[in-house]
């Protein structure tokens, strides 16, 4: 057995999204989702495996080479799972040294990407990644340690839950890859409206599904948007796709604001820019579109033969924003 492994993870954007989880089994999500894998933004992890008895705690966790002691007890959770099915785990300690190519206080979450490459460094120490269902094993456990992070092992497109859909179940996603070529390098620029953390995390958002008067219609739009969707990726139909996305995006945060109690991530900021998206499609005819994640930042998606006309538009938009991250669909996770 290696006692160091090394991985890349790419984070991930859902176009359906995922929202609250099942009452029981653990960590399954209400409806199935479906993502675009970022290029760009990712996270790099090295996970050393040393004795027990020789290190301070069970789980050592490291930022860019610097101790975050508030990442071992996530990093633990995850450990728990894979002693399970693995318990030559169960007397070891881990370091796990981290980065992310995306600042940590950008505002976009890293546990997705962070989830998966730990799965996948831990996964690494008794599975090798040609090893047939490696990466459908490491949804598994990327999606035990953060819902979206089971998205995060697939390039491209995946999806999670659609039962229709070989290969995927509540418990993990897979790869998918029915898409018209267009959305194979779809622009992704990320509007970051504000670097706070979120005032309601995901984990107390996800809860709030439990008794919501709107859960079963949320239920029933996912999976007609989801199967509408199927539909408009194969013919690339940019008109209905942006159609859907936006309203998924909306739906979860009206899910949010009429949650009890109820909780509003958008800013002021969020709203102008998604008024000016649509202003600026109608007007230029330039099939732009918006997706919101639970934050207030601001993701733009758009067919890459479109990256100036948007980048002029994202410009003229500089005060509604702080910051951006340009990025694309792309490759899925890589052994370093
Ligand atoms: O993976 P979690 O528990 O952080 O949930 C993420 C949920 C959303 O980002 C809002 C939507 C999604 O499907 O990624």
């Amino acid at each position: 057995m290696t006692t160091k492994n090394s991985w890349r993870a790419p984070s991930n954007i859902a176009l359906i999204k995922y929202w609250g989880k099942k009452t029981q089994g653990n960590q399954l999500p209400l409806n199935p989702s479906l993502s675009f894998t970022l290029k760009n933004c990712y996270t790099e992890s090295t996970a050393e495996l040393l004795d027990l008895n020789k290190t301070e705690s069970e789980v050592m966790a490291y930022l860019d080479g610097a101790r975050v002691k508030s990442f071992d007890a996530k990093a633990l959770k995850l450990k728990r799972y894979f002693e399970k099915d693995f318990p030559g785990l169960i007397d070891k300690a881990i370091v796990l040294q981290t980065k992310n190519t995306f600042p940590h206080s950008s505002g976009i979450a890293s546990s997705a990407s962070g989830m998966a490459a730990l799965s996948l460094c831990l996964l690494n120490f008794f599975k090798t990644e040609t090893d047939a269902d490696f990466f459908h094993l490491a949804s598994y456990y990327a999606r035990l340690g953060s819902g979206s992070a089971g998205r995060s092992l697939f390039p491209h497109l995946a999806a999670w839950g659609l039962s229709e859909l070989k290969g995927t179940t509540d418990e993990k996603a897979i790869a998918f890859n029915d898409y018209h070529e267009i959305f194979k390098d779809y622009q992704d620029s990320i509007l970051i409206v504000s670097k706070d953390e979120k005032s309601v995390s995901s984990t107390a958002g996800h809860k709030l599904m439990e008794n919501h008067p709107y859960a079963d219609a949320r239920v029933q739009n996912a999976n007609k948007n989801f199967h509408e969707l199927l539909s408009v990726l194969k013919n690339g139909d940019l008109e209905q796709f942006n159609k859907i996305v936006e309203s998924e995006a909306l739906e979860l945060h009206s899910l949010m604001m009429t949650s009890t109690p109820s909780f509003i991530l958008l800013a002021p900021e969020t709203l102008a820019i998604v008024m000016a998206v649509r202003q600026f499609r109608k007007e230029s005819k330039i099939p732009l579109c918006f997706t919101i994640d639970a934050g207030p930042n601001v993701h733009l998606l758009y067919p890459k033969k479109y990256l100036s006309a948007v980048h002029e538009f994202i410009n003229a938009q500089k005060k509604n924003y702080l910051s951006v991250i340009h990025d694309e669909v792309g490759m899925g996770p890589q052994k370093i």
